[in-house]
């Protein structure tokens, strides 16, 4: 196993390009089941997450080929499996996003349940209710879900508790095959999702109401492939923003799209950050004193729940106090612990963390926990004095593409050794 060394204190300077979405690279493969021909998907980003998915399309029987950097061919002619195996869906949650594709397709699908994260219970109740509502027979046994319809699926009315990204992605493309209208109420409305029914339109879907949370798909009997670009990982920005937030310095980040972030980016000014923004770039200057900001995570357009762990870590350098609520996932704050070996203060009670602003971290040996906990300590060692010990940081390679060496060329001194 890896481990990340960074000896902080030094600042960044120069430009970071940043990769395709992971949140939208998956749904978009798992997309590629609609229908028989070829796919072309580009800006594939080369994560963890993305190589498991295209090993579980080629479970099935799908034909993945990289045929560029970033640019795959994908092809599913002739299922030859229905089961997402344990040993997959377990190393990542989203790989549920098979099961609408699969029902709506070929009418079966065994999915093994996701179980518990470490960042919370994280359910899929509602992705089977409403493939229930759509005429789905669903078992579960031996902790998978088997999933059945005679026919094609039937349109529905479909009303979430809670707007949930993955689930909105696994009902929309399930609707886009189905016979008759489907309506998703209180949909989630993530760039990823607007990005996920850009191809599905494309491939000959029927939808309507992108960008809103009432999503209303017409099913079409047959879909064709189609040639996709996978919009940029909002949350890589953010977290390189943060980064030269702590680390101080000016940076260059282009290939994003800062419409996606317009919580982060309010937040960050507030906190001292000064940021230009251009259609496919930002340039952001770090420096210090910064300000406590509070931020309660939200469902988009509100403060994504993947940036809150980064922004924690940053208001762990200031000299104020800031109160974070995490209203999305119960078990957030995994992080707190390690970066309290790093020198925070930070208190936790229930779903709010009040950090105390210390002026600075002092480097320790950490554990990575998940994929943006990890992000989250990276910041904390940027901005430390003395050297930061990352270890586990499979968690960081899931989501972010080639992040020591991007890091690397800014002028930090980050080193992956063997551990
Ligand atoms: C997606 C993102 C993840 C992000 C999260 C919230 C992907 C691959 N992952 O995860 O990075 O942190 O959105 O922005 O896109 N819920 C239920 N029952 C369900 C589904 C969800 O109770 O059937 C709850 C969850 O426990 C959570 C909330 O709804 O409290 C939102 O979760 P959801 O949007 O579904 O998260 P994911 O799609 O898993």
């Amino acid at each position: 196993m890896d481990k990340l060394v960074i000896e902080g204190g030094k600042p960044l300077y120069g430009e970071v390009s940043i990769s395709g979405a992971k949140n939208a690279a998956l749904p978009l493969l798992a997309a590629t089941m609609l229908c028989p021909g070829q796919h072309i998907l580009r800006n594939v980003p080369d994560l963890r997450d993305t190589r498991t998915i295209i090993k579980l399309l080629e479970s099935f029987g799908s034909e993945c080929r990289r045929i560029a950097r970033g640019v795959w061919q994908i092809e599913l002619t002739d299922i030859t499996n229905f089961e997402a195996a344990y040993d997959l869906v377990k190393t990542m949650r989203a790989s549920v996003l098979v099961l609408g594709p699969l029902l709506a397709r070929f009418g079966v699908a065994r999915v093994s349940l996701p179980g518990g994260c470490a960042i919370g219970a994280r359910p899929i109740d509602f992705h089977l209710q409403a493939l229930q509502k759509m005429g789905a027979e669903l078992i579960l046994r031996e902790g998978y879900v088997e999933a059945k319809c005679h026919g094609r699926l039937s349109g529905a009315d479909i009303c979430f508790d809670i707007p949930s990204v993955t689930g909105t992605e696994n009902i929309l493309m399930a609707a886009a095959l189905a016979r008759g209208v489907t309506v998703i109420k209180n949909a989630a409305r993530e760039p990823e999702i607007g990005n996920l029914i850009d191809m599905l339109r494309a491939m000959g879907a029927d939808i309507k109401g992108r960008g809103t949370d009432i999503l209303s798909v017409n099913g079409v009997a047959e879909l064709q492939p189609a040639d996709t670009k996978i919009i940029p990982d909002r949350i890589e920005t953010g977290t390189y923003l943060i980064a030269v937030g702590a680390a101080g310095g000016e940076i260059i980040i282009k290939d994003c799209n800062p419409a996606h972030l317009p919580a982060l980016l309010e937040k960050m000014r507030a906190a001292g950050l000064v940021i230009e923004e251009g259609k496919n770039t930002l340039k952001v200057c770090g420096s210090r004193p910064l300000n406590s900001i509070d931020i309660k995570t939200m469902p988009y357009p509100g403060f994504p729940t993947d940036l809150q762990a980064q922004v924690m870590a940053l208001m762990t350098l200031t000299d104020g106090l800031s109160v974070i609520n995490e209203t999305i996932f119960e078990n957030r704050f995994m992080h707190v612990a390690e970066l309290r070996r790093m020198g925070a203060n930070i208190k936790v009670d229930g779903r709010s963390a009040i950090v105390k602003g210390c002026g600075g971290l002092t480097g320790a040996r950490v554990m990575a926990t998940d994929l943006r906990a990890s992000a989250s300590l990276v910041v904390a060692g940027l901005a430390a004095r003395g050297v930061t010990e990352i270890s586990r940081i499979y968690h960081l390679e899931r989501g972010y593409d080639n992040l020591a060496g991007k890091l690397t060329a800014l002028g930090a001194v980050i080193r992956q050794v063997k551990e």
